[in-house]
């Protein structure tokens, strides 16, 4: 079955508890976002009370955010474009790095450094499931990721494609976490 990747931003500690919930629900796993100075604390706690939940870092930019984000103990970095420095980083901590690649050169540039998976960021302002579709025929290995915009009226759709690895959003962190993630439970089961 693929991956429902939950992209989560926290703020405070209390904020923490969304990954409990999603647990629950069943998506053991979130990019915890830079996008705040809670971040790498957070990812912290969260290695730390959740061991058995699969935490890596998101909107990470630099070398500086790789490093806290590894050191928190991140189990895996997401960047918002692609990065040398971070991509080495990371090979040398052991950890997987999802960069993101949405146009030819950039997925060429990733399979040059050889990596087989790319984030397809944001998904619904580069085209989606059309152009996903269009960039498998010349990169018939390259596997995607596709984040932003993805909803749980078209997550079916993305993780029905052959090319998608896995698919991530926030869609699953606001409202009603649980019941949330029960649907998403079962749309995942149902693309099998
Ligand atoms: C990300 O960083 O991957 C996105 O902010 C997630 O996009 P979404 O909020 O549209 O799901």
């Amino acid at each position: 079955m693929k991956h429902v990747i939950p992209v989560v931003t926290l703020r405070t500690r209390q904020d923490t508890r969304l990954l409990f919930e999603l647990a629950e629900g069943g998506l053991p796993l979130a990019e915890i976002t830079f996008r705040t100075p809670y971040a790498a604390e957070g990812i912290r706690l969260c290695a730390r009370e959740l061991p058995s939940v699969f935490v890596g870092a998101g909107s990470v930019v630099n070398e500086e955010q790789a490093k806290l984000a590894l050191g928190a103990g991140a189990r895996f970095l997401v960047s918002p474009g692609l990065s040398e420095p971070i991509c080495r980083l990371a090979r040398e901590a052991g950890v997987p790095y999802l960069p993101c690649a949405v146009t030819p050169a950039e997925i060429m540039h990733a399979l040059g450094l050889g990596i087989q998976t790319v984030k397809f960021f944001p998904a619904s302002v580069y085209g989606g499931i059309q152009a996903l579709k269009a960039l498998s025929a010349p990169f018939p290995t390259m596997k995607f990721v596709p984040t932003g915009g993805v909803t749980l009226e078209n997550l079916k759709d993305y993780l029905s494609l052959g090319c998608v690895a896995a698919v991530g959003g926030s869609f699953m962190t606001e409202g009603d976490v649980r019941s949330t993630c029960k649907e998403i439970r079962r749309i995942m089961e149902s693309a099998l």
